[in-house]
């Protein structure tokens, strides 16, 4: 079974064919950022996700074959069937992306059940807000995690929010406000400090999100754990939740980051999985699906 997955966000559209369920046969990213840049933002108009389903719709329509409307948080998760070694369930799986970050216990493929999330920015959301607050381009992950690298992670402690056992929640408006109060009173920084600055940032949200879902791990009882959504392809979270979870002797399971940013291919998958479970689908997108943000 091959399966056309189309993604669009407000600044990507992304097309993959998918044979199976496993294998990607193509997988292309058509980008707009740069457009946006040219008029300083998103252009609306430019813009539309409605857009996408006019064309898939009208693809089926001249085709005849099926349309089927998926969550985009499944095509995340569903990125890790791409694996050579896909994740069997049960396993816990971190979405993290620019606008959600939220911990599920995946008991089976379609039954998962919601052990924490943020309780104010998404961890994407704060990355683009520092991005912009130190004159980066959007989307902001890239950037900082470039610039990161020659950075010393340790030069400003920046805070880790909800650092309490047993709490699976995190918070990062507070580390946006540390950021912006650092560069009230220091100034945007250039240079080696740009780096230092970018550096610590990254240490505190990947911190965070590797501490818990490890902890997370660790007391629900559970030997592997996912990570996907935009923001898993950052390198220090991938690094140290490599590093933590092997300590504990639990199987990290990374898509590569090409398929953790939004893209076709995952969406092909969750389309799959889905016609498998016998959905047949009106076309129209799925927005929770048992979903909880
Ligand atoms: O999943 P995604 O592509 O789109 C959404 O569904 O939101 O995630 C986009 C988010 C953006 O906030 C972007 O800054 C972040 O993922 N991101 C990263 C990295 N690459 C993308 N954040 C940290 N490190 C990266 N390497
Ligand atoms: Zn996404």
């Amino acid at each position: 079974m091959r399966v056309l997955g189309l993604e669009t966000s407000c600044d990507e559209t992304a097309a993959a064919v998918v044979e199976d369920g496993r294998r990607a046969l193509s997988d292309v990213v058509s980008t707009q950022v740069d457009i946006h840049r040219r008029w300083g933002g998103v252009v609306p108009e430019l813009a539309s996700r409605n857009h996408v389903v006019q064309v898939a719709k009208s693809i089926s329509a001249a085709t005849g074959l099926p349309l089927l409307g998926v969550n985009h948080l499944e095509g995340h998760l569903l990125a890790a069937r791409l694996l050579p070694t896909p994740p069997e369930p049960p396993f816990l799986a971190l979405v993290v992306s620019g606008g959600h970050t939220s911990l599920y216990a995946v008991e089976a493929y379609g039954r998962h059940r919601r052990v924490g999330s943020t309780r104010d920015d998404a961890a994407g959301e704060a990355y683009d807000k520092v991005a912009r607050l130190l004159g980066l381009p959007y989307p902001g992950g890239l950037p900082i995690d470039r610039l990161a690298q020659a950075g010393d992670p340790r030069a400003i402690r920046f805070p880790r929010a909800l650092n309490v056992p047993g709490v699976y929640d995190w918070s990062f408006s507070g580390l946006k406000t540390a950021v912006r109060n650092h560069v009230r009173s220091h100034g945007v920084p250039e240079g080696q400090a740009l780096a230092d600055l970018c550096a610590s940032f990254q240490e505190a949200v990947a911190d965070s999100l590797s501490r818990k879902l490890v902890a997370a791990a660790r007391e629900l009882h559970q030997t592997d754990v996912v990570i996907c959504g935009g923001v898993a392809a950052n390198s220090r979270l991938r690094a140290l939740t490599l590093e933590r979870a092997g300590e504990r002797e639990i199987r990290v399971h990374l898509p590569p980051p090409a398929l953790c940013t939004d893209n076709g291919a995952m969406i092909a998958v969750a389309g799959t999985e889905a016609w498998r479970r016998g959905e047949r689908g009106d076309g129209q997108p799925v927005v929770d699906a048992g979903w909880t943000p």
